[in-house]
């Protein structure tokens, strides 16, 4: 099936309706929930957390904790999985246990984002409102293009990585695995972004940042971190 969104069209992962379990219950998971409402023929049926317990407002009735996940599929008739857990590592924990047992991971495309249709959007990556991805774009399973991020032509995206909200990548820049880019960073063309590293809020980015390295301002040098 294809779906297309403000002009866009990009594959989706099946022919049948998506009923998907929200996997978190927080601030990220409401606005998942609202960009899932955005897309066609996806419903979401509810969402779990560590506790139980959800956000008031989160948009979807609670079913429960992560140990009801297999009764809740069942009785739910679930066939997609939206982890929605802001952390890089807890989320892609989260997510490798359920493709290793078995189950899909959903795409995530608010109405508001405006990916190419050449760009490549993998299982489990989660396109926020104003998010733009640019022609020749890969977009890695499990990562997350905030809020209003833009992230240029021909770059890659890797598993799990996170361009916070505002964000702004260059062309042909390269974000390893893990990495995190705070709330209005900047990297410039062809950078290379290892895997794990933090861009700090605000920093601009003109030199490669090794794997693990947390860097911020402007231009973005690394610091020694108090809290990790
Ligand atoms: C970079 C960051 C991760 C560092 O966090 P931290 O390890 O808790 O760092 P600290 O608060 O201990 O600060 C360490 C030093 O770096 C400075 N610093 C921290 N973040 C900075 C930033 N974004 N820009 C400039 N300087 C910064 C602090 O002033 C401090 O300097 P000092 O030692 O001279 O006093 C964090 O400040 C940040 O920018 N997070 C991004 C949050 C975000 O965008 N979230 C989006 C959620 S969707």
């Amino acid at each position: 099936m294809r779906h297309g969104t403000g002009g866009y069209d990009w594959c989706v992962e099946s022919d049948s309706t998506r009923r998907v379990l929200v996997i978190g219950a927080g601030g990220h998971a409401r606005v998942c929930i609202e960009a899932l409402r955005d897309m066609a023929e996806t419903e979401v049926v509810g969402a779990i957390s560590a506790d139980g317990f959800g956000m008031e407002g989160l948009g979807a009735p609670m079913l429960g904790t992560q140990e009801d996940l297999k009764s809740v599929t069942q009785r739910q008739s679930v066939n997609a999985y939206c982890v929605a857990i802001g952390d890089n590592s807890t989320r892609k924990r989260v997510s490798t246990m359920l493709t290793e047992s078995g189950y899909r991971l959903t795409l995530v495309v608010s109405g508001y984002a405006m990916p190419s249709p050449t760009a490549v959007l993998s299982p489990g990556a989660q396109l926020l409102p104003g998010a733009v991805v640019n022609a020749g774009t890969e977009i890695s399973t499990g990562a997350i293009i905030n809020s209003n991020a833009t992230v240029e032509h021909d770059c890659h995206i890797g598993e799990y990585a996170h361009v916070g909200p505002g964000a702004a990548i260059g062309g042909a820049v390269r974000v390893e695995h893990t990495a995190f880019l705070g709330l209005g960073s900047r990297v410039l063309p062809g950078i290379q972004v290892g895997a794990g590293a933090i861009i700090g809020a605000g920093a601009v980015v003109i030199d490669d940042v090794p794997a693990g390295l947390t860097v911020v301002g402007s231009p973005a040098r690394p610091i020694n971190r108090r809290k990790v």
